[in-house]
C-alpha cells in the first residue's frame, strides 16, 4: 500500500488533459521504457506512466536514474507530436516542472541548462526526453524524475550536489511537504499550460536560468569539453558561449562545473 500515490488518487486529483489515460505501477523498470512501448500499442497524446519505483530508472547520456521505493515522483508522458527542436522541449518541460514545484511548495526552482531543476544549487528534479517514429506516426517521451522525500537517507554519491522536495522544505521553513500526487498534479499542469500556451517560455527559460552570465565548462557527446561565458539561450535551446577561440551554439551537453569569473 501507497500512501500518497495510486491510481485513484491521481485520476481523481487530475485538472487537465494530461495524465488521461493513466498507468500506475507499483514497480516497472523504466517509466520511459513502458511509455515507449505504449506507443507502439496506440498511447494518446497526454497518456502518463508513473511508478513508485524504478528498477532499471534512466538518466540522461546513460546513465542510472535511482530512487529508493517512496522517495522519488518518477513520470513519463506520451507527448504525440513532431519535435523540431529538442532542445526547446527539454526548456520547456524544465519551466513546467520548476512552476510546478514552485507552485506547491513557495520555493523558487530555477533551471541548469539543459534540463536540471534545482533548490538552491542543487538538483531536485531531471527530465528525459527520448523520440520515436515508427508507423503510429512521430512521438516523443518526456520523463521527469524529482526528488521528493529521501527520508534523511541521503544517496551519497549526489549528497554534496542534489536536494529532495523534503529537504529543501525543512531548511527553508518547515512547512508541511507536498504529496507526490499533488506535486505531480501540479507538474503535469504546468507542463500542459506552457506546451499548449507557452509562447513566452524561452522568455522564461532565460530568467530561471542558473547558467546565463556565468563561465562554464560543458562536457559534450563526444567526450570533449568546451568552456567560456554562457551569453544566451536561443530560442531552439542552444547555449552560447564566448569561448577563447570564438564563439559557439552548444546545442546538447552537460554544465560540467561553475566557474568563477
Ligand atoms: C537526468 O539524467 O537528469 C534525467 C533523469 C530522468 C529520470 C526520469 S524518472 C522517470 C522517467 N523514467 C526513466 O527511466 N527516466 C525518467
Amino acid at each position: 500500500m501507497i500512501a500518497d500515490l495510486g491510481q485513484h488518487e491521481i485520476e481523481t486529483a487530475l485538472r487537465g488533459r494530461f495524465g488521461r489515460p493513466l498507468e500506475f505501477h507499483e514497480s516497472i523498470d523504466s517509466t520511459n521504457g513502458r511509455a515507449l512501448e505504449w506507443v507502439g500499442e496506440g498511447a494518446p497524446d497526454g497518456a502518463l506512466v508513473v511508478a513508485d519505483h524504478q528498477t532499471a530508472g534512466r538518466g540522461r547520456w546513460g546513465r542510472s536514474w535511482l530512487s529508493k521505493p517512496g522517495s522519488g515522483l518518477l513520470f513519463s508522458i506520451v507527448l504525440r507530436r513532431d519535435v523540431v527542436a529538442p532542445g526547446r522541449l527539454t526548456s520547456a518541460l524544465g519551466v513546467g516542472v520548476a512552476r510546478g514545484i514552485e507552485d506547491v511548495t513557495g520555493l523558487e526552482a530555477t533551471l541548469k541548462w539543459p534540463d536540471d531543476v534545482q533548490l538552491g544549487a542543487r538538483k531536485v528534479a531531471g527530465i528525459l526526453v527520448e523520440a520515436l517514429s515508427g508507423s503510429e506516426g512521430p512521438a516523443v517521451i518526456a520523463g521527469v524524475g524529482i526528488n521528493h522525500d529521501w527520508r534523511g537517507e541521503v544517496p551519497e554519491e549526489i549528497a554534496d550536489r542534489a536536494t529532495s522536495i523534503r529537504d529543501a522544505i525543512d531548511v527553508v521553513s518547515g512547512d508541511l511537504i507536498p504529496t507526490r500526487t499533488e506535486l505531480l498534479v501540479s507538474v503535469l499542469y504546468e507542463i500542459e499550460q506552457v506546451l499548449e500556451r507557452g509562447h513566452t517560455v524561452m522568455e522564461e527559460a532565460r530568467s530561471r536560468s542558473s547558467v546565463l552570465g556565468r563561465y562554464v565548462r560543458i562536457r559534450l557527446a563526444s567526450g570533449t569539453s568546451v568552456q567560456g561565458e554562457a551569453t544566451a539561450l536561443g530560442d531552439d535551446g542552444a547555449l552560447k558561449l564566448v569561448t577563447d577561440s570564438g564563439t559557439i551554439d552548444v546545442l546538447a551537453g552537460e554544465v560540467e562545473r561553475l566557474l568563477p569569473g
